[in-house]
């Protein structure tokens, strides 16, 4: 079985250097219970109408299902010169039970074969990456229920802007993750096409029964062109964008998690399981998990780069271009994977230094807004408030007094329509209960979410 694919058709043998360079088995092995899932339908439908018969058939499933085990078992001995996965469980099932395991590839191309393959396992990965990615909503939910009422500065260009709740800063997570589930799911519906039938490109003279092949392989559907069939990879991008998206969310929330856990912030400590030491530098406890996520976004978005330029160009139908799909496929899979597993299990376990964030909202002047709204409130028009708090605010600059911290004289220096009332609107507690309102930081707003969170992820 080591001989040339198709080779009564070459008078010479493949350069030895061209066939590990064209092989793919190194990294295609990754599909092989896929695979033979695939062939196993494909034979059951071969069967059904009347292309092979019930012996061929049982011969077929025992002889893939042990190639299966002796794979799982590391037992399996693979072959470069049979190239890719398709071509060495069907060598190999050869091997085993002779001229019926010749039959199997009746009516049907490794063109198909292999949209199949990648079609059932982005499908299969796609549902062990959903499950996580509720774990790390989850985990969102939880440390937001926590810190419903904790205060910290909310920030815009980085300059302290308003107060806001902690918990509220963590459903925005939730949020932006809530759209990567969607995204997903939907993804997972294009996913759901089964290719098989296309044969190579054209379809095949055999009378198949694409439906059935479907059902029992669980697509919702199959593609209704033979050519697009075998060289479509838009599901494969979409999956790849989807992951790019999430890393992308995942990456600016490293990059929150790498500065409040430093010195300069302390806004929250990362358990020491999460992190490392240095070599050189006793006192470091450095955030790893969350660099190194942020760190890995970039190959995320090489691999939708590949991806979309992989295909770019390509004429119909399949070519062998289309080889190059799975690596990039295969490590984005892995790098979400490992990413939302460090996600869901470290954020939960966030410990937020309560004391440290509220003096932090302290400073910057964070409630400016909030006396600004007061003196709407006593008959100011926005405009001239905001000019009234900006003197008031560059007084606290001079002085070194926050606007909570300034006498009612004082106050009512920069306007008369300031009186005893208006320190309930300068705390910290009074900014955020304010706030009140679907979608607003107010701590009752807070649990109202985590709440239908909670529902909706039941
Ligand atoms: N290993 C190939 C791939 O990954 C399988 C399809 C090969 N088909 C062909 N006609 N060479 O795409």
């Amino acid at each position: 079985n080591q001989e040339k694919l198709s080779s009564a058709r070459f008078s010479e043998s493949t350069d030895a250097f061209v066939e590990a360079f064209t092989a793919s088995i190194q990294f295609d092995k990754r599909m092989y219970k896929q695979d033979i899932q695939g062939s196993i339908a494909h034979a059951k439908m071969l069967t059904k109408v009347g292309i092979l018969n019930q012996q061929e058939l049982n011969d077929i499933i025992n002889g893939l299902q042990q190639i299966e085990a002796e794979i799982a078992a590391g037992n399996f001995s693979w072959s470069i010169k049979q190239e890719d996965i398709h071509m060495n469980i069907e060598a190999r099932l050869t091997q085993m039970i002779g001229i019926t395991g010749k039959k199997l590839h009746t009516g049907r191309s490794r063109n198909d074969q292999v949209a199949t393959d990648i079609r059932l396992y982005i499908r299969d990965e796609i549902d062990a990456i959903l499950p996580e990615l509720k774990r790390l909503q989850h985990g969102l939910l939880s440390i937001a229920e926590r810190e419903a009422a904790t205060i910290m500065p909310g920030f815009t260009h980085l300059q302290t802007a308003q107060p806001v709740t902690f918990g509220h800063h963590m459903l925005a997570w939730f949020e932006m993750i809530k759209r990567d589930v969607e995204r997903l799911q939907d993804c997972r519906k294009r996913v759901n096409t089964l290719p098989l039938g296309s044969a190579a490109l054209a379809g095949t003279t055999y009378p198949i029964d694409r439906h059935y092949t479907a059902e029992l392989l669980g697509f919702e559907r199959i593609s209704e062109n033979s050519l697009d069939g075998v060289s479509d990879r838009d599901f494969a991008i979409e999956f790849t964008h989807f992951a790019a998206t999430l890393m992308m969310h995942l990456s600016r929330f490293s990059e929150e998690l790498v500065l409040w856990s430093s010195a300069q912030f302390q806004f929250i400590d990362l358990p020491d399981r999460f992190c490392t030491g240095s070599s050189i530098m006793p006192q470091k406890k450095n955030p790893d998990v969350p660099e190194l996520v942020r760190g890995k976004t970039g190959r995320v978005y090489g691999h939708l780069m590949s991806l979309l330029t992989l295909m770019k160009s390509q004429p119909l139908a399949y070519n062998k271009d289309n080889q190059e799909d799975k690596e990039p496929l295969f490590d984005t899979v892995d790098t979400v994977k490992g990413s939302l597993r460090a996600f869901a299990d470290m954020v939960p376990a966030i410990i937020v230094k309560k004391e440290m964030t509220y003096e932090a909202a302290k400073r910057g002047f964070s409630t400016a807004t909030d006396l600004a709204d007061y003196l709407v409130g006593k008959g100011l028009a926005f405009r001239d408030s905001h000019e009234v708090v900006g003197l008031a605010v560059a007084h606290g600059i001079k002085t070194g007094e926050d606007l909570s911290e300034m006498s009612l004289q004082t106050l009512q220096g920069f306007s008369d329509k300031i009186s005893e009332d208006v320190f309930e609107v300068l705390t910290l507690e009074g900014s955020v209960a304010a706030r009140n309102h679907f979608g607003g930081t107010a701590p009752d707003q807070v649990r109202a979410a985590v709440a239908r969170g909670f529902a909706e992820l039941a």
